[in-house]
């Protein structure tokens, strides 16, 4: 083995062209391995700390290591100690499944370490942000008035709709906002870290199906008001984490345009369901909203951080955040130029945008249609499977790709507590024989397993394999076995 820091004068860490080929082979080779054994795997493995420590505890070393050694210790000891979203039977929380070519433009951004804040700092790149953000734009349905940028992801875009959001209000004193009971956590968050206080966060009920209760929200509104605070933003959900669920975004969108509210639709989950006729069904309304975010690294195959927030009127997102400090000042390029970093958050940014880019010149758009419908179809498909079946119970209907469900043997009459325990111990089975990885979450409180069928690669037969699974552990469980 060759120390990495080969032929390199003291504290210099430039490799040989050689080198470095030999080295990004290897590591090609590490990730190849793992993506064609991934099926054959588990789909999550994790260790507790207890486990972790002996292996990575040590000191920084102070002499380099071979380079081969420390990629592989990288490939074989941390890597895959995660849960591996990718895998086709990954059905927990939001599963990601990058296409090779956008893991490989993380590989090239890196590689050619992008500053994508300014136009000046990285024109060619910026140009692709445009081009990416306009096709966003068209599939939307968005005017064009509308840009937006690429986030860290939905909790980054959230943050910086709500700053947009309060500006446009005259960032009153007592403001409030408003989001369904199935809202993401990363809303209410985003909310209060642009100063509106936890409990002006106001929660508004749900449906019989989770969406957000109209009457609902024009009473708390109004109530709101009447108390003295000034409400300034509405959020809607195109794909509520915990069901799929999706608010009614056109009769929001009426109702802010009569009140002069902020519509944000977080679509950080769904979004890009807008490339499958029944995503389009469903979204009628949404480009009627102030703001969207939705999240490239779930339902359009990027590896994670390729979030994005849309804005139908770029330059409420640019007046909030532009800032002109004199250092900065030979970035100035004018209104066509426009510096990414003016639009968010974050000023020193890596170039997203490629990703997407890669992938979508790589498949073509037709491939991206029918990944994004085929997850709806096997959602659909789940909720049948399971209606048939004598054991299982859907606890909600599918919709967009989650369905939500129990097993609940038929003729037995188990109490709400031995169900939730029986579940419980189902879904522990499910990750620990490496069947699948499943998260579950409660329904108005009450225990429920949940599927998230996102991956391109996922087949009928890896759903049906764990469906049948799982009804074979809950038989197994209340007949005693083990
Ligand atoms: C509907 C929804 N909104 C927001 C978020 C937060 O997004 P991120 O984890 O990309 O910050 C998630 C994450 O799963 C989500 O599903």
């Amino acid at each position: 083995m060759t120390p990495s820091t080969e032929d390199a004068p003291e504290g210099q860490m430039k490799l040989s062209a050689d080198r470095m080929m030999e080295l990004a082979e290897l590591a090609s080779r590490l990730i190849v391995e793992r993506c064609e054994r991934l099926p054959t795997e588990p789909a999550w493995r994790g260790g507790t700390r207890a486990e972790l420590e002996p292996l990575m505890r040590e000191p920084p070393p102070e002499e380099g290591r071979p380079a081969e050694h420390v990629l592989e210790r990288a490939a074989r000891e941390i890597l895959p100690v995660a849960g591996r979203t990718d895998h086709p039977r990954f059905f927990a929380f939001v599963p990601s499944s990058p296409t090779w070519p956008s893991v490989l433009a993380d590989y090239m951004a890196a590689g050619h370490n992008v500053f994508q804040g300014t136009w000046l700092g990285a024109s060619g790149p910026s140009q692709l942000e445009v081009v990416v953000i306009d096709w966003f734009r068209d599939w939307i349905g968005y005017p064009d008035s509308a840009g937006g940028l690429f986030t860290s992801g939905g909790s980054a875009a959230s943050l910086d709709a709500f700053v947009a959001a309060r500006e446009a209000a005259g960032a009153p004193d007592r403001a409030s906002v408003y989001m369904s009971d199935q809202s993401h956590t990363a809303l209410s968050r985003a909310a209060t870290i642009v100063g509106v206080r936890p409990e002006r966060v106001r929660k508004v009920p749900t449906d019989d199906r989770y969406r957000l209760d109209m009457d609902a929200l024009v009473t708390m509104v109004a109530e709101d008001r009447a108390a003295g605070l000034s409400p300034i933003a509405v959020c809607g959900n195109a794909g509520a984490t915990n069901t799929g669920a999706v608010d009614p975004l056109d009769a929001m969108a009426d109702f802010c345009e009569r009140e002069g509210l902020w519509l944000h639709v977080d679509a950080a989950y769904g979004g890009f369901a807008v490339l499958a006729d029944e995503g389009k069904r469903l979204f009628v309304g949404i480009e009627r909203a102030d703001s969207i975010a939705m999240d490239a690294h779930k339902w359009l195959f990027q590896p994670f951080e390729t979030g994005c927030l849309m804005v139908k009127d770029i330059r409420r997102l640019e007046s909030a955040f532009s800032v002109r400090p004199e250092y900065l000042q030979d970035t100035e390029w004018g209104r066509d130029h426009p510096n990414f970093g003016d639009r968010g958050l974050q000023l020193s940014r890596s170039f997203r945008a490629l990703k997407v880019w890669m992938s979508i010149q790589t498949f073509g758009m037709k491939a991206f249609r029918s990944a994004v419908a085929r997850g709806i179809e096997l959602a659909a498909r789940a909720e049948e499977w399971i209606r048939d079946s004598e054991n299982l119970e859907i606890a909600n209907p599918a919709s967009l790709s989650v369905v939500c469900f129990r097993f609940n043997p038929a003729g037995r009459d188990l109490g709400s507590t031995e169900l939730e325990k029986l579940n419980d111990r189902i879904q522990s089975r499910v990750i620990n024989t490496g069947t699948a990885m499943m998260s579950s979450t409660r329904l108005r409180g009450v225990y429920s397993l949940r599927l998230c069928i996102l991956n391109h690669t996922t087949s009928w037969e890896d759903v049906r394999s764990t469906l049948e699974a799982i009804e074979r552990f809950g038989l197994d469980e209340v007949s005693g076995g083990d």
